[in-house]
């Protein structure tokens, strides 16, 4: 994030590709910034200029132009908030996010289950019945949340879901067929290789759906309709509350187009709310899993690397796990499908391979546990997560038993963002802030 308040003097600017804000304050200042997050709390209001827009600013005026002639910025008021800058006795932003989950999963539900459906805001299901296919586009942590929804979607909406990494899709020439709904995550809204990826969609006349945290943004202004995760402002560059909130959202529309299409059964419908409404409970934890965790790390310092393994969308999970540790803690971790591990990487397997196991009991148990078992018997070092003992494990996180596989999912995610958290603290580094990476990735 740059925000610069001008001095005296002139500046000339550019806006292309990356983003760029205007922002004002009561005394005539003048601030350019690339997110609004840099400008909560110092300036009053912003205007989001689009590519092709330039000017020049003085220290109480500014012009802007376009194709050779003025604009007029439409200036909005930001918000006066600035408690998300704030660590709240927690060390770390990350730590702090963690924490928030449970209270920003309830603000993602708030208002969109109404009636016993889901009804989320400008999202007309009935407009989408000529749909029938889903191609979800996004990078980092969000892949891994489009990676989860295409799950949510073949089984509740029975639409195909197609999911992309946005650096490859941009470049291989895909077959687009104009019934496929084109949906793009993003926490930032800003991400260079999404928002091109999105620029393609529009441009083969796919309909385009943005599910994005940042209002505003240039994802969401390019997108023919938003639906806002509502996180808050993330400030950890490791991606948590983030994520979770994207989850939610996507199995919201899931839902909310599995009930237009009669997808689904009534009392499946019932019990996939009784679910989401589930969510902010199991994300509200105590502080005892991280002092236990805490203990734990120690075990996972050395070693010659990490598989995340898990079935079905703790495949996802799993990816995002492997994400976080490696981003955090500059270890090398994979996520892989525990059916998968035979097929080449079990050859990796001795006393200082970590596998970390998602083995919850609602989804394919047995299966999951003999993937786990075939790499105890090469000597692998098992942290198992699972409500179920394992004896085979070195270490075992014990996790509640549930009925759905959402919410034993939800109580994973944290175990593993917690894992992620103590590892990198014990090693010493910089959590909120890892090398080589940043919170918004504007280039490509
Ligand atoms: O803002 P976006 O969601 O589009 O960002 C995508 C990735 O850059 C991002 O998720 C990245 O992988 C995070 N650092 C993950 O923690």
């Amino acid at each position: 994030l740059l925000i610069t308040k001008l001095e005296p003097g002139k500046i000339f600017f550019a806006k292309n590709a990356a983003p760029l804000i205007v922002a004002k304050d009561a005394n005539g200042g003048i601030f350019f910034a690339s997110s609004d997050a840099a400008l909560i709390g110092v300036a009053d209001e912003a205007a989001y200029l689009d590519d092709g827009a330039y000017g020049v600013a003085g220290t109480d005026e500014i012009k802007i132009f376009a194709n050779g002639k003025d604009i007029n910025l439409s200036f909005s008021k930001l918000a006066k908030d600035k408690s998300y800058a704030q660590k709240e006795g927690y060390k770390f932003f990350m730590e702090k996010e963690i924490y928030e989950q449970s209270a920003v999963v309830a603000e993602t539900l708030m208002g969109r289950i109404k009636d016993g459906e889901v009804s989320l805001e400008k999202i007309d299901a009935q407009a989408l019945e000529d749909v029938d296919e889903v191609i979800f586009c996004a990078c980092g942590t969000s892949y891994h949340a489009a990676l989860a929804a295409s799950y949510f979607f073949e089984r509740l909406a029975k639409i195909r879901a197609k999911v992309e990494i946005a650096s490859e899709f941009r470049y291989r020439e895909p077959l687009l067929n104009k019934n496929s709904l084109f949906i793009v995550i993003s926490q930032s809204g800003e991400t260079a290789d999404t928002l091109e990826a999105l620029k393609i969609a529009k441009n083969a006349r796919l309909k385009t759906l943005a599910v994005c945290n940042v209002d505003n943004s240039s994802i969401v202004r390019l997108a023919d309709a938003t639906v806002l995760t509502r996180a808050g402002i993330e400030k950890g560059v490791a991606s948590t509350k983030a994520f979770a909130t994207q989850v939610v959202t996507l199995w919201m529309l899931a839902l909310q187009i599995a009930q237009a299409k009669a997808s689904i059964s009534k009392e499946e419908l019932k019990s996939e709310i009784a679910a989401l409404l589930h969510v902010p409970q199991i994300l509200n934890i105590s502080k005892e899993p991280q002092e236990r965790i805490r203990r734990l790390a120690k075990h996972y310092l050395h070693g010659h690397g990490f598989f995340f393994i898990g079935r079905d969308i703790f495949y996802p999970l799993a990816l995002e796990g492997a994400l976080k540790l490696k981003e955090i803690s500059y270890l090398h971790a994979e996520g892989y499908p525990a059916g998968e591990m035979k097929h080449g990487p079990i050859a990796l397997a001795d006393e200082r391979l970590f596998t970390i196991a998602l083995m919850p009991q609602t989804v394919l148990y047995e299966k999951t546990k003999s993937n786990v078992e075939e790499l105890a018997a090469r000597d692998a070092y098992i942290l198992a997560i699972s409500p179920e003992e394992f004896e085979l494990s070195d270490d075992f996180i014990k996790t509640s038993k549930q009925a759905h596989p959402m919410s034993e999912f939800f109580e994973m995610m944290i175990i593993l963002q917690l894992f992620a958290l103590e590892i990198a603290v014990r090693l010493g580094n910089d959590v909120d802030m890892p090398r080589n990476l940043a919170k918004s990735v504007t280039v490509e």
